[in-house]
């Protein structure tokens, strides 16, 4: 998925760090594509890539937490998985094949697009209609 303003739910902070992580994941995977040429810059996007979903998924869910936000159960979840897709993805991206490692990133990398579309824009409308940003 390529960013797209449609992915925009009007909460700045969360737009932007979705917009941030859409842009690694697809530097991420130009990376793998021209792997011989791009270690490093794959090396440090999974780095950045592992570090920063984190902080965004624990100020989407220590806002939930706050507010007191009822879909908080089913988004931690959500959050767990992709955590453990990308965890896995990293952590056997080395012993695969560059079109393995593409297929999942892009699997990746839709799930995520995904979440933003479903479970983000409900978490979005809910802090809009509150006046929580
Ligand atoms: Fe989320
Ligand atoms: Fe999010």
């Amino acid at each position: 998925m390529e960013w797209d303003a449609k992915y925009e739910h009007g909460v700045i902070w969360q737009d932007l760090q979705h917009k941030e992580l859409v842009e690694k994941m697809h530097q991420l995977l130009d990376s793998i594509i021209e792997i011989k040429k791009d270690k490093e810059i794959f090396y440090d996007t999974i780095k950045f890539l592992k570090d920063y979903h984190k902080r965004h998924f624990l100020i989407e869910e220590e806002y939930m937490i706050k507010h007191k936000y009822t879909g908080f159960k089913d988004h931690y979840k959500e959050h767990k998985y992709f955590t453990w897709f990308l965890n896995d993805f990293i952590s056997q991206s080395i012993y695969r094949e560059i079109e393995t490692s593409v297929e999942l990133l892009n699997e990746c990398t839709n799930w995520f697009g995904n979440h933003i579309k479903t479970s983000d824009k409900l978490f979005a409308q809910f802090l809009l209609e509150n006046q929580i940003t």
